[in-house]
């Protein structure tokens, strides 16, 4: 699937991988027709797309508007919108399934009545739930995701594959790691720079020490990794996992913030976290993927986890908390 010169839709373009994305696609020579409701996403992570005459803002929100004058603009659609709050699916049981599968399910209506072949859809790895093989290949199953969360981002899955299948179009499929670097607005990083900057002498962590353990890829890695895999997919429906080629604690994570922001005799406060150590209900203990498949099409991360986590400690501190 090729994503030079075409003419591409963004969902989620305001979004911490969707801006991203969006500047990585302009500078291939792209246009891109982005939309975004900014219920997380932010104006100012646009500010380089605004300035170019390929690049046009639709505000809206995707569970309500009329999709269809988007649709006849565009040949590409990369779906990044979403809430990706795995937590929120423990109180709020509704918020996946509309926000992931049911506006996915309006985009991929919409693409087969525009006549549009060529979907990119970032999925994650939460859908492996807790496997027994790592580092976890992309062929695993049975698929048991442990939060609606990665129940809905599989059920986006099976839909995309569906739709492929039956209206002859084609989908590469990501299935992320953690990704972290700049405008990221939510994940252990930002909480942990937070809570710090609030008390320098006390981080209150979620779980029990020493922690989940997972595997992290940079922003920068991740767009390379999109970009090659699109470019060099061979299948109909292409799953490539994206992630490092190792894993770090929460309590490593924890040094290197702590490191970073040039504290010292920092006290961890580990509140022990639900069902033996999670840190929240439906956070996966541990993760790892196996990238042998993106690396067999061309692509290698630069950064291992514990080199993505500081580099995107040092991109948080000098923007600021987002
Ligand atoms: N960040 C990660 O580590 C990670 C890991 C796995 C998968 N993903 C997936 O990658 C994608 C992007 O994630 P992110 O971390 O950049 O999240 P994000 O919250 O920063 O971006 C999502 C964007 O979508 C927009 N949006 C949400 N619902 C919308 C709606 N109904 N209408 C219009 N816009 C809407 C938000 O305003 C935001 O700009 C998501 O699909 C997520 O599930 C992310």
């Amino acid at each position: 699937m090729k994503l030079q010169k075409k003419k591409i839709l963004v969902t989620g373009c305001a979004g911490f991988i969707g801006s991203h994305m969006t500047d990585r696609l302009l500078a291939l020579g792209s246009s891109v027709l982005g939309v975004d409701n900014f219920s997380t996403g932010k104006r100012r992570f646009l500010q380089s797309a605004i300035s170019s005459d390929r690049f046009r803002l639709i505000g809206g929100n995707l569970l309500e508007m009329d999709l269809a004058p988007m649709f006849g603009e565009v040949d590409v659609v990369c779906h990044f919108a979403a809430n990706p709050d795995v937590r929120v699916g423990a109180s709020d049981t509704k918020i996946h399934f509309e926000q992931n599968l049911e506006v996915t399910y309006r985009l991929l209506e919409a693409c087969r009545k525009s006549g549009i072949k060529d979907i990119v859809f970032p999925s994650t790895s939460t859908v492996y739930g807790e496997p027994d093989t790592m580092p976890t290949p992309e062929t695993l199953g049975p698929l048991i995701p442990i939060s609606l969360y990665g129940a809905s981002k599989l059920g986006c899955e099976a839909l995309i594959s569906g739709y492929c299948h039956t209206f002859d179009m084609n989908s590469v499929i990501y299935r992320f790691a953690n990704v972290v670097g700049s405008r990221s607005t939510h994940n252990v990083l930002h909480d942990f720079v937070r809570k710090l900057k609030q008390n320098p002498g006390e981080l209150e962590i979620l779980g029990a020490e020493p922690g989940t353990i997972k595997s992290y890829v940079h922003i920068k890695d991740c767009l390379d990794a999109m970009v090659t895999g699109a470019e060099n997919a061979n299948e109909r429906v292409e799953i490539l996992n994206i992630g490092s080629k190792d894993r770090i604690t929460v309590k490593e994570i924890a040094d290197i913030v702590v490191r970073e922001m040039g504290l010292k005799e920092v006290k961890y406060r580990w509140t022990g976290g639900v069902d033996g150590g999670r840190g929240w209900t439906g956070d996966v203990r541990q993760m790892l993927l196996s990238i042998e498949k993106l690396e067999r099409l061309g692509w290698t991360p630069r950064y291992n986890s514990s080199e993505a986590i500081t580099a995107a400690v040092r991109e948080i501190l000098a923007e600021g908390l987002q």
